[in-house]
């Protein structure tokens, strides 16, 4: 690692990589050692605190928007215009008949199981390097000051296959590499063929996209949230949006914790079983112009049950310069709304601040 001599201190050479985070205490581990009080660090603000979930809340879960897969790959005009409006309305829904095999994601969370439960020393060892965010340990840690998520992770680079980093993955769990491996090419399948749909409701070729952004590339985060003494003062995860092109999100099917910010409230969804999670993340929000939406959301936790998920980005080349699409833009009516930006220098940007709760596409935001 090259350090360099800045101001009279040594800093580590931030030539490469999206990003670093500071290294942070285990949360498994604060839980699996004892602990009489939520620890100070984890205690979020009043305002930033989970309140409990109202029925309007509840009600208005039962309105995201579900898709039958299936349909949407045969070209189904009338699923197609769903999606259409899942993603301008909502920013995320739920699809079923994704093609994924049901056995295919039981390996994957059974895999992801395995590792957060293998001891603390074993996990250490495919630690977060300094400079970057793939590997074991907590994401989003800019300040000694900030509040701490109740969630550990472990960040894998899975697509395409020559850009893993196999020394952060857990080579000799039984397993793991396998279904990691399995479930990342199956879900890629499915980010793909919304991709597509989306490009032909962008006014462009099935291909459009993925012409524009070339191969996706997918990074797999896998979230550990240990069950909570006082769920009502902590967060999972912060509100955020998600930076790249489309997010894909396997969650468990009986705990509820994903909650997304709908018309100014908190709205959890509810898993369906086997079905998958989809977001638009801020990538496409500013190719389509503002017209699809990259959604705050956030994960909160519960006093009983350890919950876990694994969130899929889509990502872009780091070099592609991202801006709104030609067939998004049409001045006068649609001035671009967006500035364009270099993928890498927009995600450098998300990733250096605290999550804090506003749309990271603010940063590219044109103000009028
Ligand atoms: C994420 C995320 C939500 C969840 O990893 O970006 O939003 O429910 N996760 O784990
Ligand atoms: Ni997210």
């Amino acid at each position: 690692m090259d350090l360099k001599v800045e101001n009279g201190c040594i800093k580590e050479d931030k030539g490469l990589g999206w990003g670093k985070s500071l290294p942070v205490q285990s949360v498994q581990e604060i839980v699996r050692n004892g602990y009489q009080s939520v620890p100070e660090r984890y205690i979020q603000e009043i305002k930033d605190r989970p309140s409990s979930i109202s029925s309007e809340s509840l009600q208005a879960s039962l309105q995201i928007p579900i898709i039958d897969f299936s349909l949407l790959a045969k070209g189904d005009e009338h699923e197609t215009r769903k999606l259409d409006l899942a993603c301008k309305e909502w920013g995320f829904f739920q699809i079923r008949n994704h093609g994924v095999q049901v056995k295919i994601l039981q390996k994957m969370k059974a895999a992801m199981a395995a590792f957060f439960e293998l001891p603390l020393m074993e996990k250490k060892k495919y630690a977060m390097g300094a400079n970057d965010l793939e590997g074991y340990g907590q994401a989003y840690v800019v300040s000694e000051e900030q509040k701490l998520d109740w969630c550990d992770l472990v960040a894998l680079k899975t697509l395409p296959l020559e850009q893993r980093n196999l020394n952060f993955w857990p080579l000799n769990l039984p397993g793991f590499k396998e279904a990691v491996e399995e479930y990342s090419i199956e879900v890629q399948k499915v980010a793909e063929e919304i991709n597509a749909n989306l490009s032909i409701l962008m006014g462009m070729e099935r291909d459009g996209l993925k012409r524009y952004q070339g191969e996706l590339k997918q990074l797999m985060r896998m979230n550990y949230y240990p069950p909570c003494s006082s769920p009502d003062l902590v967060v999972g995860v912060s509100p955020h949006s998600d930076g790249g092109s489309l997010t894909v999100l396997l969650q468990d099917d009986d705990i509820i914790g994903l909650q997304i910010k709908h018309k100014g409230e908190w709205i959890p969804v509810k898993p369906i079983p086997n079905a998958l999670v989809v977001n638009i993340g801020d990538a496409i929000e500013i190719m389509s112009n503002g017209v699809y939406k990259s959604i705050e959301h956030r994960a909160i936790t519960n006093e009983k049950k350890a919950r876990i998920s694994a969130a899929a980005f889509a990502h872009v080349d780091d070099e592609l310069e991202i801006g709104p699409l030609d067939s998004m833009v049409d001045d006068p009516h649609r001035p671009p709304m967006y500035k364009k930006i270099k993928y890498i220098d927009y995600i450098r940007q998300v990733l250096a601040r605290k999550m804090d709760g506003k749309a990271h596409t603010d940063l590219v935001k044109i103000q009028t």
